[in-house]
């Protein structure tokens, strides 16, 4: 199927991330946003983002209770999901079976087996099914994966990553109810699973709370900071820490080191200025968020949703890949509760 004709667009929650998608859906031209859906709280801020954007005359406003309106209008081809995690799995299943294709931020749902269902009703009704790990579309994560299979640093041996973000607020950790492997740290196992283009045989964690805000982690029985060893079959070994509170911006690196050679990621800054006296030499910040430390990434994550339903790409993310991910997030909470390292 080949078409260059916009398609149709419903965009469900215009919070932080809706955001972000909503002002890329826009600019790229590619499709015609037909509905916002958020809750009856939101409206007015919907009602602002159609004027920001210019959409007025062509973007309708639902709330949720009335949305089967919106997946049944025959001129919404896609259904954008940036909702709480938790409702993913009703608008996702509700989406495809009204013949919708469907992106949807990670994670897809709470659980695999709600993971699962999904993609096999995607596969029932012959749409598309994306979930939105962004990382693997940007710049430098995407360069590094292609140097490497390539062959620029020889056979895998050992992949570390570091991130550490600003904190997360209390509201959010309430609505999303998925703990920091689940809800933070998938980004990592996702793109550590691709790179290594295997599923691990066994995995351990370990995990703190630590951080000044500790008290609001421990209140959502979560941890705020967390390190974690992965097994690979082929004999890559894989290590992540990842931090809810850092206090010093976004903070994100990896390092790949092969048999003939290393790839690094650099963390990256406001500006490249550096400032240089006799008694000192100084950088400027880290970014400040996730959001802008990924900028770009979300556009052309978007961009390949539309050529993968256009026929013109295969798509990136796989169910199998999802699905991976998803049962190491889980191992690794397990063994973060019991101690144990865990096989998979
Ligand atoms: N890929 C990424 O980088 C990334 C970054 C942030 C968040 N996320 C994911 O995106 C999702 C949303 O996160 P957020 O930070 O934007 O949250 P948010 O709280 O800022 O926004 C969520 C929005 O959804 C609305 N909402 C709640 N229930 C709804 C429903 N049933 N139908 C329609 N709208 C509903 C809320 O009113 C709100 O406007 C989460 O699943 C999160 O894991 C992904």
């Amino acid at each position: 199927m080949t078409s260059n004709k916009p398609l149709g667009a419903a965009l469900f929650g215009v919070g932080r991330i809706g955001q972000v998608h909503l002002k890329n859906m826009v600019d790229s031209g590619r499709l015609i946003i037909r509905w916002l859906v958020d809750i009856p709280a939101q409206h007015g801020l919907m009602a602002e983002l159609i004027k920001r954007h210019r959409l007025t005359g062509e973007t309708q406003i639902s709330d949720i209770e009335s949305s089967q309106k919106v997946l049944s209008d025959p001129r919404v081809d896609v259904v954008i999901i940036c909702t709480p995690t938790p409702t993913h799995y009703d608008i996702i299943k509700r989406a495809l079976a009204a013949g919708k294709h469907v992106m949807c931020e990670k994670p897809l749902t709470l659980t695999i087996s709600d993971t699962k269902d999904c993609y096999e009703l995607a596969r029932k009704q012959k749409k598309t099914l994306f979930c939105a790990y962004n990382r693997r579309f940007d710049k430098q994560f995407h360069t590094l994966y292609q140097r490497y299979k390539r062959g620029d640093i020889g056979n895998l041996r050992v992949v570390k990553f570091t991130s550490r973000e600003g904190g997360q607020s209390k509201q959010y950790l309430q609505n999303n109810k998925s703990r920091i492997f689940l809800d933070m740290a998938i980004h990592d196992i996702d793109y550590i699973c691709w790179l290594v283009g295997e599923r691990p045989s066994s995995v351990c964690a370990f995990g703190s709370i630590s951080s000044y805000n500790a008290e609001l982690y421990q209140t959502f029985d979560d941890v705020d900071c967390v390190t974690a060893i992965l097994n690979f079959p082929n004999g890559v070994m894989a290590q992540m820490e990842d931090t809810r509170e850092a206090n010093i911006g976004y903070e994100q690196k990896v390092e790949v080191l092969g048999t003939k050679g290393l790839i690094q990621t650099q963390n990256m800054k406001t500006s490249e200025l550096c400032t240089i006296t006799q008694n000192s030499c100084q950088s400027e910040a880290l970014l400040g968020t996730f959001f802008d430390r990924y900028k770009d990434s979300f556009p052309t994550e978007l961009n390949h949703f539309v050529d993968v339903i256009e026929g013109k790409e295969e798509i990136l993310v796989s169910a199998e890949s999802c699905i991976i991910a998803m049962e190491v997030s889980e191992a690794l909470s397990e063994s973060l509760k019991t101690g144990n390292i865990v096989k998979l």
